[in-house]
């Protein structure tokens, strides 16, 4: 058998129209423009409206690359999405997806690597492809933080923002697409950035709520010091696993967390930063949204085009990191048209027609039961 490589041949973002920029923090919490600027890099985040989640975010930008991959959602095999503010704690927000874009043969799960959650992903969508498992994935990051944040803590509310950002990785002979990853993780330091509460440790109760368990609660100068020693590792290791030195990096496109994080991997890397993809200051930290949404604003920048090396690398709760590496290629060819926005509609009416079904089989059941 001839060896098979997983591409990535669509991509979309979705973030919400609202701003809140840092001078509106100014208001909320005892903070400057200045400092949050100096320390961060951040000038503003999007915040989600009241009928905005995190599944609604998830299936606009998925649409969106769908519609680059030319990809019939009833041709997916597998959804990812990759979340730590999912709907609810079951069922998974990627079945929401599958149910809300009509992807009707395809397995649906989420995955929580935190910040990293992106990079696993990715990397597990691309393996299944090159073990000949599917042929089409679509792989999400999505997270509206903004609900679980605590708007009184400084430390925290300042960093975070909402979006969604999705990749359509497809099947191919062509050598590119995913080439190498490496996945890392160090449980040790889960304290160090955590969301305690409404889990079986601390089950929802009034008295979660009363101790702000609800909330991320951070020690923001350890998270730091580890995330400038795991960025430029990680993105080494996976550079050299694929025989390949930083020369051969056209981009590299990292988490989006703080400019001074971003900065001193690309100082350990000895890399420029002009070859960095650097977003953060318009939409602050997106978590596992952070790397899908930077690439496509890449793309829509001339930054990563056709043949061009690109490693994304990423660190955050567990704690996790990680790093891939991919050749870009674009959409495969193909004659069909499709138009995936027009199947959210079909997706709709499959969906109720679905629920009538075990509505009126549910009936009858109970009617036979009775006899
Ligand atoms: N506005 C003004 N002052 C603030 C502030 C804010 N929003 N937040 C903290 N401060 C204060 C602190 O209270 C502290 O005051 P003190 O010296 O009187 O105690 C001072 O600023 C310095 O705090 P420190 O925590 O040392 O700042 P820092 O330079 O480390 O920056 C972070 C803080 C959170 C921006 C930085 O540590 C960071 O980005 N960490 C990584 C967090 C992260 O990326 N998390 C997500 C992982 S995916």
């Amino acid at each position: 058998m001839s060896p098979r490589y997983a591409h990535i041949t669509g991509w979309g973002m979705a973030v919400p129209e609202k701003r809140l920029t840092n001078k509106d923090l100014e208001k909320m919490v005892e903070t400057s423009d200045d400092w949050i600027v100096s320390r961060t890099g951040i000038r503003e985040r999007r915040i989600a409206s009241a009928d905005q989640s995190t599944a609604t975010l998830a299936v606009d930008a998925a649409l969106r690359a769908l519609a680059v991959a030319n990809l019939h959602p009833g041709d997916l095999d597998l959804i990812i999405v990759s979340t730590s503010s999912p709907e609810y704690i079951f069922p998974a927000t990627a079945c929401l997806v599958q149910d809300q874009i009509g992807a009707k043969k395809a397995g649906a799960f989420d995955l929580l690597a935190a910040c990293t959650g992106f990079i696993y992903a990715l990397q597990l969508a691309a393996q299944m492809i090159k073990a000949d498992s599917i042929n089409n994935a679509l792989v999400i990051g999505a997270e509206t933080l903004s609900r679980v944040v605590d708007w009184n803590d400084r430390n925290t509310c300042i960093l975070f923002g909402d979006g969604a950002g999705a990749f359509v990785l497809q099947a191919s002979e062509e050598p590119g697409g995913v080439l190498t990853a490496v996945l890392r993780s160090d449980g040790s330091g889960g304290d160090l950035l955590a969301l305690p509460g409404g889990g079986s440790r601390h089950p929802a109760s009034m008295q979660t709520i009363h101790d702000g368990l609800h909330y991320i609660h951070m020690n923001g100068r350890e998270v730091f010091r580890f995330a400038t020693r795991v960025m430029s590792e990680a993105t080494l290791e996976t550079v050299e696993a694929a025989r390949l030195t930083m020369n051969d990096v056209q981009l590299i496109i990292p988490h989006q967390a703080n400019i001074r994080i971003i900065e001193a991997a690309a100082r350990g890397l000895d890399f420029p930063m002009e070859r960095v993809m650097v977003n953060l200051d318009r939409y602050g930290n997106t978590s596992t949204a952070s790397i899908p949404i930077a690439t496509c604003e890449a793309i829509e920048q001339g930054r990563l085009k056709p043949g061009d090396r690109a490693v994304f690398v990423a660190f955050g709760a567990g704690l996790t990191w990680g790093a891939a590496l991919a050749q870009w290629s674009g959409p495969l060819p193909s004659r069909k048209r499709v138009r995936p926005a027009r199947y959210r509609w079909l997706a709709r009416m499959r969906s109720l027609l679905a629920r009538l079904r075990r509505m009126i089989e549910g009936l009858i059941w109970g009617r036979g039961k009775t006899i």
